[in-house]
């Protein structure tokens, strides 16, 4: 391993690290049920600023659950979990502020339907981050632009196709200028043809230094644009590695099987 490359599995609590790793997520000793089921084992995971964490691993292992714990979501009953090195907000406006920070985009997009997709993309900026609505509007412009959808401005979701309304989505997440970004599935409920639309965009926002964590089946993605992937199994982290290690020579037989599922057709 290089003197480059982030310390894996639990680093520092604050501050840059070695390699000017600098922690944003870190999630220590987290622990969640649902019932009798244990949905999340003993998580340790820090992710650095700047870095894209692709998750994967069989469907019902705990992926959405662990982003949503992120998020706050889902409470959790035990661990800690630090953003930028601060606690997760309980509730009330911190929590507010903590979903602006942390961007959340998932499979079904949760667009506004009876809105423009101006609207959708200003309506968070003005309730929650307080901005007039011509500041607001000119960054939803600014950001329909970005993600290819400039003349789409005032159309209503269901005008879109499904790769457009998942841009929508993005530029509504970006415009609350997130500390990070969580990707549930994004492509997941999309035709084939729309899939890359959304993963450039994405793959964009990887090389622009957003910190990203994508819950994917993208396998192409997650070569092409993680740092690290992470393969959870039955709520627990199975393996945190360089994808490049986890693909060509994954160590657990939980992973080796999960490849070779996903991998042969
Ligand atoms: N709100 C909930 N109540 C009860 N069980 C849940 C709830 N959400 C998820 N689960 C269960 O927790 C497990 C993990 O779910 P999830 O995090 O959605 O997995 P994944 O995203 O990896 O498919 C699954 O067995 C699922 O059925
Ligand atoms: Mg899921």
């Amino acid at each position: 391993m290089s003197t480059a490359e982030p310390p894996p599995g639990p680093g520092p609590a604050t501050g840059p690290g070695p390699g000017g790793f600098t922690p944003l997520i870190e999630m220590r000793g987290v622990n969640k049920h649902f019932g009798a089921l244990h949905v999340l084992q003993d998580i340790e995971l820090t992710i650095g600023r700047g870095e894209v964490v692709v998750v994967i691993g069989p469907s019902g292992s705990g992926k959405s659950t662990l982003c949503r714990a992120v998020n706050r979501l889902e409470p959790i009953e035990s661990g800690t979990i630090l953003i930028d090195g601060q606690p997760l907000p309980e509730e009330g406006k911190g929590l507010a502020r903590l979903r602006a920070e942390v961007g959340m985009v998932f499979q079904s997009f949760n667009l506004f339907a009876h809105r423009t997709v101006l609207q959708n993309v200003s309506l968070a900026q003005i309730k929650v981050r307080g901005r007039a609505r011509a500041e607001a509007d000119a960054k939803s412009r600014a950001l329909l632009e970005r993600v290819g959808l400039a003349d789409q401005a005032d159309k209503y979701p269901a005008q879109l196709s499904g790769g457009q309304q998942q841009r929508v989505a993005i530029a509504r997440a970006l415009a609350m200028d997130p500390k990070a970004l969580l990707f549930d599935e994004p492509t997941s409920a999309l035709d084939p043809e729309m899939i890359n639309e959304v993963l450039d965009v994405m793959r964009r926002l990887a090389h622009e230094g957003m910190t990203m964590i994508v819950v994917t089946h993208e396998m192409g993605f997650a070569r092409s644009a993680a740092n690290r992937v992470v393969f959870m199994a039955d709520g627990r982290i199975v393996e945190d590695r360089a994808p490049e290690e986890f693909f060509d020579a994954p160590e657990s037989d939980r992973a080796r099987d999960f490849l070779s599922k996903i991998l042969k057709h």
